[in-house]
């Protein structure tokens, strides 16, 4: 199974209640590492990029490594694009190829990040991509959106009218959750999610995912969260891996990048392997 829509991962996560690891990458090691899991671990997989990484990179060099390492691929994989605010960043993945987009308009009044919400789901339909709406910002800064003040969380009504009149295919909505790493374990309003989806009958995607316990996951993913994003995780096993391996380099004064390399893949692999156990994804290949 090949690259497939963010809707056919997450429709069947959702019906079936397991969640699929949301991983988001930021070079071709930690991309092809993140895959790779997948495989083994026969577990379906979203690849996301942030702005930061999209700008980093290019659009253009991005989508030419996604489309080489998913070539042939034989677990379900799909390319989002994560929290985006420009619009014009937003229609240049689009046009490259991504399967979806988080247009966030959470600094906006709800008014116009509906109207403009409304206009990226009709954009990304002509594409035959899907769409990710939010209506208060997850707190933290995530490769620089964002901030650690938290939002004012709107009303359940507020929140189902922005589902039913945009049309997105998942919602992000503001439980407590927090990018970055938590300070003390987080309190998460669960209920919300349990009130949007038996209004609504939408998949959730559970923002902050690196720090919470075995019981927040199983619970949120049981209520309906079949997105669940992994970002800071990823960002550690990657810098510590290599701090590690590069300390040790200078104590024997061997100095070989491919060993690094092999040595940070490893590393990056499993935090996505366990991540996917962890969420009961593993062997859901289809
Ligand atoms: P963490 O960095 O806390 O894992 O959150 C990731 C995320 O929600 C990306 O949008």
């Amino acid at each position: 199974m090949p690259v497939v829509s963010l809707k056919e991962i997450l429709d069947r996560a959702f019906a079936q209640r397991y969640g699929v690891a949301a991983i988001n990458v930021v070079n071709d090691l930690t991309l092809e590492a993140v895959l790779a899991a997948a495989v083994e671990q026969r577990s379906p997989v979203i690849i996301q990029t942030s702005v930061k990484t999209v700008r980093s990179i290019g659009a253009d060099l991005l989508f030419a490594m996604w489309r080489e390492l998913t070539a042939g691929i034989e677990v379900p994989v799909s390319l989002h694009l994560d929290h985006c605010p420009d619009r014009e960043v937003i229609s240049s993945c689009l046009r490259k190829g991504w399967n979806s987009v988080l247009f966030d308009g959470s600094r906006l009044p709800v008014e116009e990040n509906l109207r403009q919400t409304i206009e990226v789901v009709a954009e990304a339909r002509s594409y035959g991509a899907h769409v990710e709406g939010e209506i208060e910002a997850i707190t933290g800064v995530e490769d620089d959106i964002g901030s650690d003040e938290e939002a004012k969380r709107q009303s359940l009504p507020v929140a189902l009218d922005f589902i039913r009149k945009t049309g997105i295919d998942v919602f992000a909505p503001a439980i407590g959750n927090a990018h970055g790493v938590y300070r003390a374990e987080p309190r998460l309003d669960a209920q919300r999610v349990s009130d949007i989806v038996a209004a609504e009958h939408i998949p959730i995607a559970l923002h902050g995912g690196t720090g919470m316990t075995d019981a927040q996951f199983s619970d949120l993913i049981e209520r309906g969260c079949a997105k669940v994003n992994i970002s800071t995780a990823l960002k550690i096993a990657y810098m510590k891996s290599n701090l590690a391996f590069l300390r040790g380099a200078e104590e024997r004064d061997t100095w070989d990048p491919p060993s690094l390399f092999t040595a940070v893949r490893a590393a990056v692999k499993d935090m996505a392997a366990e991540h996917m156990s962890r969420f009961g994804s593993v062997g859901k290949a289809w």
